[in-house]
């Protein structure tokens, strides 16, 4: 065979071996080895080299140069590129995480349909009042006169003597009877606010839905049946409650309904007061002075009213230990959220 016959056989077969070869360093090692190593096919080359004419051995020195730059150089490539997928991280891992396209429905809002969806059960269907209002819907009608002191248990933000950001939803129970007769089965979901110190358990906004339920003979006892059969749907049936003997200047009586939360660690002493009980709402048998307001018949109508406070039943269903984690928009929350 002679020197050029075998320049081309040796790189024809480099080439069918590069092609077969995989990305794999031992790979590469071994067809190195085959073509470029001390033994290798190479090597073979350069004493025919000697036998070749003296005005021919510059042209196949050159030839059999640019063969070994040819199989060096392929085999460099794969080498980088095997070492680039392989060790070297295209991403730059100090950046932010780059996040979804698709939001989550924020925990707030996913208790809200959930409650709303047991109480519709019931035929409890949903009104909505306003978030600005006036002192009279707020207060007044609520049977809490100006400079009664159940005032101080709700600070208001007053926008001005007349107008405020509602302290609580009970007054869309005034607006709801003032438009419709009885009887009336009614939650009213909405956000509320209050001039209080922020914490790990208050804020200066929050949620509640307010519950109201008026016929013809309505009893306390239908009250905790109802509330009892709230709580067991949305935590369980196993779920710990009790009632309390409580006051609100609309209903009477009143109570306030605890869901057992424990007293397993550090922060459920903090979250529950050392108790482990979490109030969860407040409640209590209209009072006739609001019905004088809105103008129905105490004689013929009872009823009865309560108002959930949601953040709390948030914290208590998902284990959340801190309220503030409800408004701060981290992602790293509310992507735990995701269904
Ligand atoms: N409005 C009361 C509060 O915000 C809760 C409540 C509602 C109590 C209805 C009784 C009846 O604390």
């Amino acid at each position: 065979m002679s020197l050029s016959e075998k320049i081309q056989e040796i790189k024809s077969t480099f080439d069918s071996d590069y092609k077969s070869v995989k990305n794999n360093q031992l790979d590469n090692q071994l067809i190195y080895n085959k073509y470029l190593g001390r033994k290798g096919l190479m090597n073979t080359l350069y004493p025919l080299l000697a036998e070749v004419d003296a005005n021919k051995k510059s042209e196949f020195g050159k030839k059999i140069n640019d063969l070994k730059n040819h199989i060096a150089s392929k085999l460099d490539d794969k080498q980088s590129t095997t070492n680039s997928s392989k060790n070297k991280l295209k991403v730059d891992l100090s950046l932010p995480k780059s996040y979804d396209s698709f939001g989550s429905i924020h925990p707030i809002t996913l208790i809200i349909d959930e409650i709303k969806s047991i109480f519709n059960r019931i035929g409890f269907s949903s009104v909505y009042g306003p978030e600005i209002d006036t002192d009279y819907y707020n207060f007044e009608a609520l049977n809490i006169p100006k400079h009664h002191p159940a005032r101080d248990m709700q600070d208001t933000f007053y926008i001005n003597d007349q107008v405020l950001l509602r302290t609580h939803t009970s007054g869309s129970q005034v607006h709801f009877m003032k438009n419709n007769e009885p009887p009336v089965r009614i939650l009213s979901p909405g956000r509320v606010y209050r001039n209080e110190d922020i914490s790990v358990r208050s804020y200066c906004l929050f949620h509640q839905i307010e519950g109201l339920y008026v016929d013809k003979n309505v009893t306390f006892s239908e009250l905790k049946g109802t509330l009892e059969y709230f709580a067991k749907e949305f935590f369980g049936s196993n779920v710990k409650t009790r009632f309390r003997p409580s006051y609100f200047p609309f209903t009477e009586p009143s109570a306030e309904m605890d869901v057992y939360w424990g007293l397993n660690s550090e922060s459920d002493y903090r979250i529950t007061k050392g108790t482990g009980w979490l109030e969860i709402l407040g409640c209590g048998m209209v009072d006739p002075e609001v019905f004088k307001s809105v103008e129905y018949d105490s004689d013929r109508y009872s009823g009865f009213a309560f108002g959930l406070g949601i953040e709390r039943i948030a914290m208590l269903k998902y284990g959340i230990d801190d309220i503030r984690l409800l408004y701060e928009g981290d992602f790293k929350f509310l992507e735990q959220f995701k269904k």
